[in-house]
């Protein structure tokens, strides 16, 4: 992987960085700004450089034409407080404006561009379209740095096309992200458990199959929980599940015993009366989440006590621990419990932690957790897990 001294004197250089600046907002406000956080270690770097630094990120998905609550706006600012130094701000990302900036930029000053996403070239499933827009992007400036590690296994033209057309190099994060990951995929040391949870067990299939080879223990939360509690032939009355899942499902827990791998499924649930934070809620035997008061319309959200306690017993007692997903509705203090215990244990445990991916990073802050209290931290959801699968990334196969 190239690293930024490939690129040699970057003094009075335009540097373009693709930043991962896909920051959750709830009314223009940002709720928590970590991506922004782990992208300055480059961009100071590039600072002191003396390098003319232009920003480029998508936030969102818009779909190919500008949309005012995707803006990256409150991103420049909020990244100039961290930075301590004005971060420019162009209200599109190619054309006129976005040119005339980028030229006008002077040694060690930092420009943010808008949102990439609001061209339909950036995320084109063709080729040539993608290319065009890289083109576009890439005469705006001399080299490339791609520091967006959360987006790294999107083939898109911010990601891929333009590290084919600069002169380009991996950033800080990419670099400290991909040698955490390869020390969990090459050299973790044993016991290794992975915790999963999330909604969707659809959006974990490769990583799970893959995981199923090379770990002691999979620890099952999350709204995914209830497929396999489903696929085990127990009724989860309203809880999320995914019926075109259950085979699937079922060969990955016969796998499991084949091979020895210990996938831990909760014992108790927290089912409620309604997806609501104030809903009435009690704790039942997973095995029979239907006797709750609530009957066939009780839906879990969260693991209950017993199980989140279990969690924890296996975390304390591993060397390496990688956890995605939270472990029920943590935004509804009622059904936090799980995710909050999983990350008290991981924070507590001797051995290295990794928290992977958008959501599980801000669930642990939300909690009140602080990064420092954790191995690692991973900015990439889709990507870390994408790469735990063992599948070449386009934004990294360019950069070798
Ligand atoms: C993420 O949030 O995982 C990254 O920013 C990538 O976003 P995307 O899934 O919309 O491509």
């Amino acid at each position: 992987m190239r690293t930024i001294e490939s690129l040699g004197s970057l003094s009075a250089k335009t540097v373009i960085v693709r930043c991962d600046l896909n920051v959750p907002l709830a009314d223009g406000v940002i709720t928590d700004d970590g991506r922004i956080r782990a992208s300055l270690a480059t961009v100071t770097e590039l600072r002191e450089a003396g390098a003319k630094i232009v920003l480029i990120s998508h936030l969102g998905r818009p779909k190919g034409e500008p949309e005012a609550r995707f803006s990256l706006r409150p991103v420049a600012e909020r990244m100039s407080e961290l930075l301590g130094a004005p971060v420019q701000f162009v209200g599109e990302t190619v054309g006129e404006a976005a040119t005339a900036a980028a030229a006008a930029l002077q040694g060690g000053e930092v420009l943010l561009l808008e949102n990439l996403r609001f061209n339909p070239g950036e995320t084109s499933k063709d080729d040539a379209e993608r290319a065009a827009f890289a083109q576009q992007l890439a005469a705006l400036g001399d080299v490339f740095v791609s520091d967006g590690f959360g987006v790294v296994h999107r083939r898109q033209a911010s990601v891929y096309e333009l590290a084919k057309l600069l002169p380009s190099a991996a950033g800080r994060l990419v670099a400290a992200e991909l040698e955490v990951l390869e020390r969990l995929t090459e050299r973790a040391e044993r016991p290794y458990a992975v915790v999963l949870g999330g909604s969707k067990v659809s959006d974990k299939l490769g990583v799970i199959s893959h995981l199923i080879e090379r770990v002691d223990t999979l620890l099952i939360g999350g709204g995914m929980l209830f497929t396999f509690l489903a696929a085990q032939g127990h009724r989860v009355g309203a809880s999320l599940l995914e019926a075109d899942q259950l085979d699937t499902v079922r060969g990955y827990l016969a796998t499991a015993a084949e091979r020895g791998v210990e996938i831990v499924l909760p014992s108790d649930v927290v089912v409620a009366e309604a997806f609501a934070a104030d809903a009435a809620h009690e704790v039942v035997a997973a095995d029979a989440i239907e006797s709750s008061a609530f009957g066939a319309a009780g839906i879990g959200l969260d693991i209950g006590p017993a199980s989140a306690q279990r969690f924890a017993e296996v975390i304390a007692e591993s060397r390496t621990v990688f956890w995605n997903g939270p472990m029920g509705v943590f935004e509804m203090p009622a059904f936090a419990n799980g995710t909050r215990t999983v990350a008290d244990a991981l924070t507590k445990t001797a051995g290295f932690t990794v928290v992977g991916g958008g959501d599980s990073a801000a669930a642990v802050r939300a909690l009140g957790f602080t990064d420092d209290q954790f191995g690692h931290i991973s900015t990439g959801g889709g990507a870390s897990l994408e790469f735990l699968e063992g599948k070449q990334l386009p934004g990294l196969e360019v950069l070798a």
